[in-house]
């Protein structure tokens, strides 16, 4: 991907600067309580970058997927607290969805002052990417500054519409992200093993074929594994199979012959009839899958394989739990992997909320070398594909005002 110029190289002293932040952040059930904060963490360097040379800030996120209407429980007001406490200064909050009313209240801001907006996804030109919203969000700033890494997949107005109109750059998270997912993708330190796990194959089956050209090994967990094990003949019991992408997995599958194989399965799981973290659950071999049974984890041998291969490698690349690690029956596949990864001289790349949640429960995160604030954006990013709110920054030689109509 062609470098992006970053918040390095825009003069930002006395300016008015919107930064897109990724806010979308998990709550404990019906409470304002942040459980997972990564996200705002994460977002501190820049914004400490920009108040440093004196720009005013005005940050801008969606929560939630609102559907173009203001839902008090989606507002970003309990994410000023958190926020003014990361950053140990007052941070104001424009609570109005009138942009009249916004305008007014980004005003008031001054030189190394911070304002939050409210969820951009309370106006329907947000995600519809209109022209309107677009420019309304435009005359709010004189510079753009995507750092919203997780949401850069959207062809919203906030991450897409709005760069037609302001000189737009990248900001030190966006950047870092790209940085530690483009090395691993094009010149990772080899062994390179992938670490491919979650629910749904189909989340993930177009990075299973991205990275079988390039990883040395992808070991395979999680739902999914049931369908990589349905394509290679097994019987997995009551256990989920997306039978769209059986062929899809077979072919993977078998360019991966048997003897040296790239892409690893399970050899035996912890299975269970029911999907509940209480019933009675058992250890099989993936011959022995009994009819009702499923599969919630990967068991000790296939635990003993893996870390084996983890244990020689140089980067690994993680997405996707090994099973329900959320529950304690099922949590050991996950929390041995994790223990794997969390070697030193490893360079480890983890990505996607629920195995960040699996590295935290873990108390792991410290030992990893990129935790990644994405997840569809970072499926997405090892697929290949263009992110709307990447390709639309400017290159780096790019002049400032380039395609900028407003
Ligand atoms: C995410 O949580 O993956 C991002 O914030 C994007 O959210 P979305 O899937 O609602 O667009």
């Amino acid at each position: 991907m062609a470098e992006k110029k970053t918040v390095r190289d825009i003069e930002v002293s006395g300016k008015r600067v919107l930064v897109r932040v990724d806010f979308n952040v998990p709550f404990k059930p019906g409470t304002d309580e942040i459980s997972n904060s990564n996200r705002i963490v994460a977002s501190l360097p820049t914004i400490r970058y920009l108040l440093g040379r004196g720009a005013s800030v005005v940050l801008c996120s969606h929560l939630g997927r609102p559907g173009g209407r203001s839902i008090q429980e989606l507002s970003l007001r309990p994410i000023r607290g958190r926020l003014a406490q990361y950053l140990d200064m007052r941070v104001s909050f424009s609570e109005s969805t009138n942009f009249q009313r916004i305008q007014q209240d980004v005003s008031r801001i001054t030189p190394g002052e911070v304002i939050l907006l409210e969820n951009l996804r309370f106006h329907p030109g947000e995600e519809a990417n209109t022209v309107e919203f677009s420019k309304e969000l435009s005359d709010l700033a004189e510079f753009f500054v995507n750092d919203a890494f997780g949401a850069s997949h959207r062809a919203h107005a906030s991450i897409q519409g709005i760069t037609g109109f302001l000189p737009s750059v990248a900001g030190l998270l966006l950047e870092e992200e790209i940085r530690s997912l483009e090395k691993v993708l094009l010149d990772p330190l080899r062994p390179f093993v992938a670490v491919l796990g979650g629910a749904k194959v189909s989340d993930k089956i177009n990075v299973v074929n991205k990275l079988s050209l390039t990883a040395n090994k992808i070991l395979i967990g999680g739902g999914m594994a049931a369908t990589f094990l349905s394509a290679s003949g097994r019987f997995v019991g009551s256990s989920p199979v997306e039978e769209n992408f059986l062929d899809k997995a077979k072919s993977l599958l078998n360019n991966s012959p048997d003897g040296n194989a790239k892409i690893v399965l399970p050899k035996d799981v912890v299975v269970s009839d029911e999907f509940d973290s209480q019933s009675p659950y058992r250890t099989c071999l993936v011959s022995e899958i009994g009819e009702r049974e499923m599969l919630l984890d990967i068991g000790p041998q296939t635990r003993d394989i893996y870390a084996k291969v983890l244990s020689d490698s140089s980067t690994v690349l993680w997405n996707g739990p090994m099973g329900v690690f959320e529950w304690d029956h099922y949590s050991e596949g996950t929390r041995l992997i994790a223990d794997a990864i969390a070697r030193d001289g490893v360079v480890s790349v983890i990505g996607g909320g629920s195995t960040v949640d699996a590295v935290s429960k873990f108390g792991l995160e410290a030992r990893m070398t990129h935790i990644s604030t994405g997840g569809g954006a970072s499926l997405e990013f090892m697929e290949g594909k263009d992110l709307p709110g990447i390709v639309s920054l400017l290159d780096a030689d790019e002049p400032y005002d380039k395609g900028v109509v407003g």
